[in-house]
């Protein structure tokens, strides 16, 4: 029950099952007015109503529902915290046990179920396969030492004394269940394209874990990522998949999903439909990297906080204003440094810059990330040395391009960052139902 209007003779009562943002409202009349039954529908308690449809009188909605018999199924107490009012997004992150039932989080979890299923139809149309990937591994695909550490809880008896561990003496306890320091994946990516090698296009949709210590409105430690990893693409048509499939999702949404997508037209982001429409229908630019330096450098009338020079890792500020100001809609950049990007990704013939791209949306900067996968044996042994990583510990990745494999390219596509563009929201804590940050671990 969302709330209910009392009158002398009549009372209008609003339920909502979240099926959809419209409610359905009940007529109630006559003895039932002072039934005790009627007395306890309180906002937040479960009804069972009988009665029949009527075409409405009033305004707003086609139907009413006039009841003949009502029962509360699961009575609410007073002091329902969920009133008829408008509450911050910030109160309703500290009930986020509560928030589901309000119009605004209802419209975002099913938009982001419709999301979801947007994105499997459209791997599934491409011939993708869907493929799952460990959550525990003991690699650290980004390389950027963002891992979380797993352990048994109390590690098994004996299990890491001397003598019993692969390696005596080497290994804590935390490590004794696998014989080795277990993380939680920062990235399906490496095991993605091994099973990409096989079954040629693959994709998977999994929860992705980093231990950045950034209180940002763009991050969290647990997001969901969507990978796919293609056998014979390069990086152009890898950017063209990543655009389609955001024009694909957008398609689908904007036809399937427009009652909710209205709400945060009217309540969140004013002309949220018509730009969600422009990014369906515009090719997305590209740039290069040093084009995109070189745009930043002759900004005029902005001063960014953070310098920029041929070299320099572009943040927020600088992808916002190159999707924003300078491209006026998504932007790809690609080709940047390999000193900013990680150990996997192919060295162009320059020697110096990688087949890199980065997705830039407005409003949310990098909202994708992938490359060129490098796939020759010398050249990427040549880049692990490089960068003081131990070749022994990427044996099974460094088979997989000893023995045939093929050129290969993929990409990670930040889930919440695609719902956050689509929304109109702009803290990542609202688009999840129970986001995970630095100090919150409630719920
Ligand atoms: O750019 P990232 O780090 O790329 C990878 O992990 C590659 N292994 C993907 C691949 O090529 N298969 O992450 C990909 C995307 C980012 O563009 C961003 O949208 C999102 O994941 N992302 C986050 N989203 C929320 N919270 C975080 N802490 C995020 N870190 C990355
Ligand atoms: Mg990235």
């Amino acid at each position: 029950m969302r709330t209910r209007r009392d009158n002398k003779d009549l009372a209008f009562v609003e339920i909502n099952d979240g099926s959809c943002l419209a409610n359905l409202q009940l007529v109630i009349a006559g003895d039932l007015l002072s039934s005790d039954a009627f007395k306890a529908v309180a906002t937040g308690a479960a009804v069972r109503a009988v009665g029949a449809l009527e075409p409405s009188e009033g305004q707003g909605q086609k139907w009413d529902f006039r009841v003949r018999e009502i029962e509360v199924v699961a009575p609410s107490g007073p002091d329902f915290p969920l009133q008829k009012k408008r509450h911050s997004d910030e109160y309703l992150r500290e009930i986020a046990h509560l928030r589901p039932r309000t119009n605004k989080f209802g419209a975002m979890f099913r938009l982001r179920s419709e999301c979801a299923f947007a994105l499997h139809s459209f791997m599934r149309e491409r011939l993708f396969f869907q493929v799952h990937t460990p959550i525990v591994t003991g690699n650290d695909c980004e390389g950027a030492g963002e891992l979380f550490r797993v352990s048994a809880a109390e590690s098994p008896a004996g299990a890491g004394a001397e003598g019993t561990s692969p390696s005596p003496g080497a290994l804590g306890p935390y490590d004794a269940f696998f014989g080795k320091e277990a993380t939680l994946a920062v990235s399906g990516q490496l095991e993605a394209e091994l099973l990409a090698m096989g079954l040629g296009r693959v994709y998977s949709f999994g929860p992705a874990f980093r231990a950045e210590n950034s209180n940002t409105p763009r991050h969290m430690a647990e997001f969901w990522m969507l990978e796919p990893e293609a056998a014979f693409f390069d990086l152009a048509d890898d950017m063209s998949l990543a655009e389609e499939m955001v024009q694909d999702v957008l398609g689908f949404l904007l036809e399937n999903r427009l009652r909710d997508l209205e709400l945060f037209d009217r309540f969140v982001s004013k002309g949220l439909i018509e730009s969600l429409g422009a990014i369906k229908s515009r090719k997305f630019a590209r740039i290069s990297y040093k084009e995109a330096i070189k745009a930043l450098s002759e900004a005029k009338g902005v001063k960014f906080a953070f310098p920029v020079h041929y070299g320099a890792d572009l943040k927020t500020e600088h992808e916002r204003f190159l999707s924003e100001s300078y491209a006026r809609g998504p932007v790809f950049v690609h080709d940047y440094p390999k000193e900013l990007k990680p150990f996997y990704m192919r060295l162009n013939d320059d020697g110096e810059t990688v087949a890199a791209m980065d997705l830039l949306a407005p409003r949310i900067g990098e909202l994708i990330g992938g490359s060129q996968r490098e796939e020759r044996l010398d050249a990427l042994e040549a880049r692990l040395k490089e960068l003081g990583l131990r070749a022994e510990n990427y044996w099974w990745y460094l088979d997989s391009r000893r023995w045939g494999g093929a050129p290969h390219a993929g990409f990670g596509l930040g889930f919440e960052r695609l719902l956050m563009l689509i929304s109109g929201l702009g803290n990542i804590r609202d688009v999840i139902p129970f986001p995970r940050t630095p100090g919150n671990l409630e719920f």
